[in-house]
């Protein structure tokens, strides 16, 4: 019999708001993230041409208020060692096994229990500042904690050491497709029988005006709205000129299936499918054709056993950007038209009437912004909440599609709709060429 993988555990941070509750209404209600960097104590920002992000709110009412209060989830001086994505990294896995009330006592529990959580940029800020205080002030000033603080698998070493788990100890780092590919290759590490929990996702904290340099100069970021932060991060609308850069984590618990049911644990999906472009295990080799994003979906429809027509809702990656967004439209459309090729066929296939406005697929990067590394995570646990609530979660700012232009799909705009799924997909790309999408059912069938 193959081993089932099962989700059982969720935690989030996000510009939302610090929890999965929080985050999830504020979602559904339309709610912006999005807000100026101006007036954030640093001049430099003014610098830069887009003068929006996706700050986590801060505040001393904590989880509670759906704020983030950093001692809540670390021991004092641990922020001494700890850069803020790994601060995100604890609170989220402190979420999710707590969700999922799981806890690892015996010596065999532990050894079965891994972790598996990356980032795109890290803690690029500390690095810049380190820098500069050895090129200012030499050898003598440059911290002991530099190394620690910087290395992009650290927040996972800080789980392992405090829950005990010793199973595979990972940490994936593939741009914005991280947070994807961390649930995907944890889920497999379950599925070959290296564990059989895994605590898997995608962190970053990288806003700062070096980071969001970079990204300007490379012209990928809104700049037309800074006078109204909230419109700035427009997915699939008309006037959509870049991504809208945020911060924030999302973890899980991944289980087996017969481990889950034997300690009654609350189950919300089932990982049905895994697609990656280029071949089914490594992440570096392109396929030929380009089309990468069509290529992990229907991999991971395949591995599923089901038809497109049966995926009621795509959270897509679409970060606001006038090429990315367009690609991935027509990916979809050519997925639930087209079919998957060889095995399943759509039954859409062949058929003359068109479908398309029947495809559901959103991107909640409206509202969040792009989490870069913490993306895939955070877009795959807004899915699993779409299944279980059956509310399909909105795209904002939609207030002009492009007339007579490919974009004929249900973006669900602006409003939350109610639809009772069964399947869902949850999408990601990164710079560098890797795609990666996640099939979830929400049955256990
Ligand atoms: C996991 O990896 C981190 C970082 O390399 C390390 O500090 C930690 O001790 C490892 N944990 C286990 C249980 O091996
Ligand atoms: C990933 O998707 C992007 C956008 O669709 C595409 O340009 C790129 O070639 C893909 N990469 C791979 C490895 O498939
Ligand atoms: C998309 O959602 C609508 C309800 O809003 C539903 O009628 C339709 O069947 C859904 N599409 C798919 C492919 O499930």
């Amino acid at each position: 019999m193959a081993r089932r993988v099962v989700i059982t555990g969720l935690g989030l941070i996000t510009p939302l708001g610090v929890g999965v509750k929080t985050t999830w209404e504020r979602l559904l209600q339309g709610k912006s993230g999005i807000v100026s960097t101006l007036n954030r104590g640093d001049d430099a920002y003014n610098t830069i041409p887009s003068k929006v992000a996706g700050f986590v709110p801060e505040g001393s009412g904590g989880y509670k208020n759906g704020e983030w209060h950093a001692s809540e989830w670390i021991m004092p001086g641990d922020d001494r060692r700890m850069g803020r994505y790994t601060q995100f990294t604890m609170s989220v896995a402190a979420q999710a096994l707590k969700d999922a009330g799981y806890i690892a006592e015996t010596e065999l529990q532990k050894e079965r229990t891994g972790i598996c959580i990356g980032t795109g940029i890290g803690n690029i800020d500390d690095t810049y500042e380190s820098i500069l205080t050895f090129e200012k002030n030499g050898y003598r000033k440059v911290s002991p904690l530099m190394v620690p603080r910087m290395l992009l698998n650290m927040a996972v070493g800080f789980v392992s050491m405090k829950y005990g788990f010793k199973g595979p100890n990972h940490s994936v780092t593939t741009a914005c497709t991280t947070g994807l590919h961390s649930i995907g290759d944890a889920a497999r590490f379950i599925k070959f029988g290296d564990a059989d929990v895994m605590v898997a996702g995608g962190s970053e904290a990288c806003i700062s005006p070096y980071s969001l340099a970079g990204f300007a100069r490379a012209k990928s970021l809104a700049i037309d709205f800074n006078d109204n932060p909230a419109t700035a991060s427009r997915p699939f609308d008309r006037d959509r000129n870049g991504f809208v850069m945020g911060e924030g984590a999302g973890a899980v618990v991944l289980e087996e299936l017969d481990h889950a049911n034997k300690r009654g644990a609350n189950i919300y999906a089932e990982v049905v499918g895994y697609g990656l472009s280029g071949d089914a295990h490594h992440i570096t080799a392109p396929p030929a054709s380009g089309d990468g994003i069509l290529l992990s979906m229907k991999s991971a429809i395949r591995q599923a056993g089901i038809a497109p027509k049966d995926i009621g809702y795509i959270n897509a990656h679409a970060t606001s950007t006038q090429q990315g967004d367009a690609a991935e439209n027509r990916a979809a459309k050519r997925l639930m038209l087209e079919g998957v090729g060889s095995g399943v066929v759509s039954e859409w296939n062949g058929l003359k009437k068109n479908y398309a406005h029947e495809i559901n697929i959103s991107s909640t990067k409206g509202a969040t912004g792009h989490l870069l590394g913490a993306a895939g995570a955070v877009e795959t646990i807004f899915t699993v909440l779409a299944m279980k609530y059956g509310k399909l979660p909105p795209t904002i700012n939609i207030e002009n599609l492009e007339p007579d232009s490919e974009f004929t799909c249900n973006y669900v705009p602006n409003e939350a709709q109610d639809y009772d799924l069964k399947y869902a997909l949850s999408n990601s790309s990164g710079f560098g060429g890797t795609n990666a999408t996640l099939c979830l059912a929400r049955d256990i069938l």
